[in-house]
């Protein structure tokens, strides 16, 4: 039984694209960090078994992540992908996950790890912003890189309009992600994401200005 874990801590667009998605998987489970993600409800509204690890109720990370951790485990996943999950894991459950773990990041990495990638990006004045599916790794936003797509910063660009423009791709690279790791098509060689089975087209940088 091929099982996915998605984890979210708010609104869920990027877990919504998974739900949307033939991602070859026979179970989908959702669990949040907050019991006010908007995601929970629209996971359930859609029949999705989901759960509450609520981080508030443990003493420090170490305790939460263990927890999580453990309630992950019940689901026996293939993969456990971050799906705008707020809170940085500790290395153990790093660690506990390493190679099945999987997160969406609103950047071009190793451009721009952490937070606020789009304000950001329009200081730096990049000319090309984007987002990345990658390997989770005990170094923040920084492990192997599975697909990436990149937009246009367009000169009239504000942090809202370029957030929009990079979500729509969040949601089409990380439903590519999940689908070739379920099809066993990811391999990493010497930190460096192989994919095998597909087409250049598929693998390469999605260019900016693509609408399709
Ligand atoms: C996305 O931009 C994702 O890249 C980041 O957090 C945001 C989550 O958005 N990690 P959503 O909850 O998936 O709508």
């Amino acid at each position: 039984m091929k099982t996915l874990v998605i984890l979210i801590s708010g609104r869920g667009s990027n877990m919504q694209a998974l739900l949307n998605t033939d991602l070859n998987v026979d179970r989908m489970v959702v669990i949040s960090n907050n019991p006010q993600a908007e995601g929970l409800q629209i996971a359930q509204q859609q029949g999705i078994e989901t759960c509450v690890v609520d981080h508030r109720d443990f003493k420090d990370r170490q305790s939460f992540d263990e927890v999580l951790a453990g309630k992950i485990a019940e689901f026996q996943p293939k993969l456990v992908a971050l799906a705008g999950f707020m809170r940085i894991l500790s290395d153990n459950f790093v660690h506990r996950y390493q190679g099945r773990l999987i997160n969406i990041h609103p950047s071009l990495l190793p451009a721009f790890p952490g937070l606020a990638t789009h304000a950001r990006a329009l200081h730096e004045g990049v000319k090309i912003h984007g987002c990345t599916v990658h390997f989770v790794t005990p170094k923040l936003d920084h492990g192997p890189i599975i697909i990436q797509a990149a937009v246009a910063v367009l000169p009239e660009d504000t942090e809202a309009s370029l957030a929009d423009r990079v979500l729509q791709q969040e949601h089409r690279i990380f439903p590519q992600a999940v689908r070739w790791f379920m099809n066993d098509q990811v391999k990493v060689t010497g930190g460096v994401v192989q994919i095998t089975h597909a087409s250049v087209s598929q693998i390469t940088l999605y260019s900016p200005g693509l609408t399709e």
